[in-house]
């Protein structure tokens, strides 16, 4: 008899398990979903004086972020122990990857394009020029993911190709945006950087140059514009300079003819520094703000997530924009990292595929290898 029950009970547990779906939902990240992209975001280290004025700002921000992709995007957020247990009460372990990097900003030393990785030379502008340091910082990140199965083009770092993640925007289709701090920093034509890019950034036939925004910082493109939809871009509001203005939005017209570029409301410019109280080491007089930067966001396949910032302004802008896409709108509010001069895209490294898999399953299996 009590083998039947057992039986029964087997019987009835697998077929709940084909009802409810719990054998698909055991995880939080789901690496066979269709279209998803893996977005992985990192916490300081605890040993990292620059940002210890922000720590609970960043966490409290990677917490409240990755909640809202949990369910539509995949998620990974790593940090070292102390973080890991700041983490713990508020997102599922299987998310959780215990690797400390070097830098907070995953846009810049790690890949881009997610279908087509690839990886270029990062800079030293958010270094105080130290290349030495940039090098180490992008090393140190690359040995780890490669340990971990990730693969990835290196040709144009090897080939000394500079270039930060956060300065190449693109639509996943045909599209990409980088400003003249490519050329100035590779010593390139404007025709040669586009020739450059189109041989490194796989299915890319249209390439904007815009001029930089803040010659004085890093001149990273996805503080000036971002898709919302294959052919519709968001472009920060420049009305402070109407020469910049009219040279951004000629150089977009002309690298994509059809485009149509919606522009944020409010206006945005260098002198926008940090607003952090007291000013401190993250929120470097240096480094403009990025506070008020909607287009600083991550398009994925499904979803857009936007910066908000508390202003009267937000609301309208999301309902425009997602009245513009396909994809679904999820507001992100920023304050309290913008201050440090990048949001939710600086924040975020994304990847699909393959890729997005090992890096899942590393976080769910608390897979370590000598480098991660
Ligand atoms: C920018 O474009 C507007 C509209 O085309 C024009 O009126 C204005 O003179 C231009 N400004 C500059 C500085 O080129
Ligand atoms: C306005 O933008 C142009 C083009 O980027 C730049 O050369 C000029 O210095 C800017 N002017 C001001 C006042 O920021
Ligand atoms: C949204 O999807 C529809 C149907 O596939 C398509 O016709 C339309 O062009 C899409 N709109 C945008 C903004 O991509």
């Amino acid at each position: 008899m009590k083998w039947l029950i057992m039986y029964n009970i087997v019987l009835l547990y697998s077929l709940v398990s084909m009802i409810s779906g719990y054998a698909v939902d055991k995880y939080t990240n789901d690496e066979n979903k269709p279209d998803a992209h893996l977005i992985v975001i990192s916490a300081p280290t605890s040993q990292d004086d620059y940002y210890q004025s922000k720590y609970d700002d960043i966490i409290n921000f990677d917490i409240k972020y990755a909640n809202s992709v949990i369910g539509k995007d995949n998620i990974v957020v790593l940090g070292d122990s102390k973080a890991i247990d700041r983490f713990k009460p508020h997102l599922p372990d299987d998310i959780l990857f215990e690797k400390g990097m070097w830098d907070i900003w995953m846009r810049d030393p790690t890949t881009v394009n997610p279908y087509n990785p690839v990886q270029f030379r990062l800079t030293p502008a958010s270094y105080e020029n130290d290349q030495t340091l940039a090098d180490n910082v992008q090393n140190f990140f690359t040995k780890c993911f490669k340990s971990l199965g990730v693969t990835f083009d290196e040709t144009p770092k090897d080939e000394s190709l500079f270039m930060d993640g956060g300065n190449v925007v693109d639509n996943y289709a045909d599209k990409i945006v980088v400003t003249e701090r490519f050329m100035q920093d590779n010593k390139l034509t404007k025709d040669e950087a586009k020739e450059k890019l189109k041989r490194f950034y796989q299915g890319v036939d249209k390439v904007a140059i815009v001029p930089v925004d803040d010659p004085d910082g890093l001149a990273h493109s996805d503080g000036m514009v971002m898709f919302i939809s294959e052919n519709v871009a968001l472009v920060t509001n420049y009305a402070y300079n109407s020469t910049l203005r009219n040279l951004t939005l000629a150089e977009l017209k002309t690298a994509f003819p059809g485009i149509e570029l919606i522009e944020d409301a409010d206006t945005w410019t260098p002198k926008d520094t940090s607003k952090c109280v007291g000013g401190n080491a993250a929120c470097d007089k240096t480094i403009p703000s990025a506070c008020g930067l909607m287009v600083n966001g991550v398009l994925t396949n499904k979803y857009l997530y936007i910066p908000t910032f508390k202003k009267p302004t937000d609301q309208s802008m999301l309902n425009t924009i997602q009245s513009k896409t396909n994809q679904t709108v999820v507001p992100i509010e920023a304050l309290g990292v913008c201050e440090m001069g990048g949001n939710v895209r600086c924040l975020s490294w994304q990847l699909t595929g393959e890729n997005a898999k090992r890096v899942i399953q590393a976080a769910r299996n608390k897979v370590f290898t000598q480098y991660c």
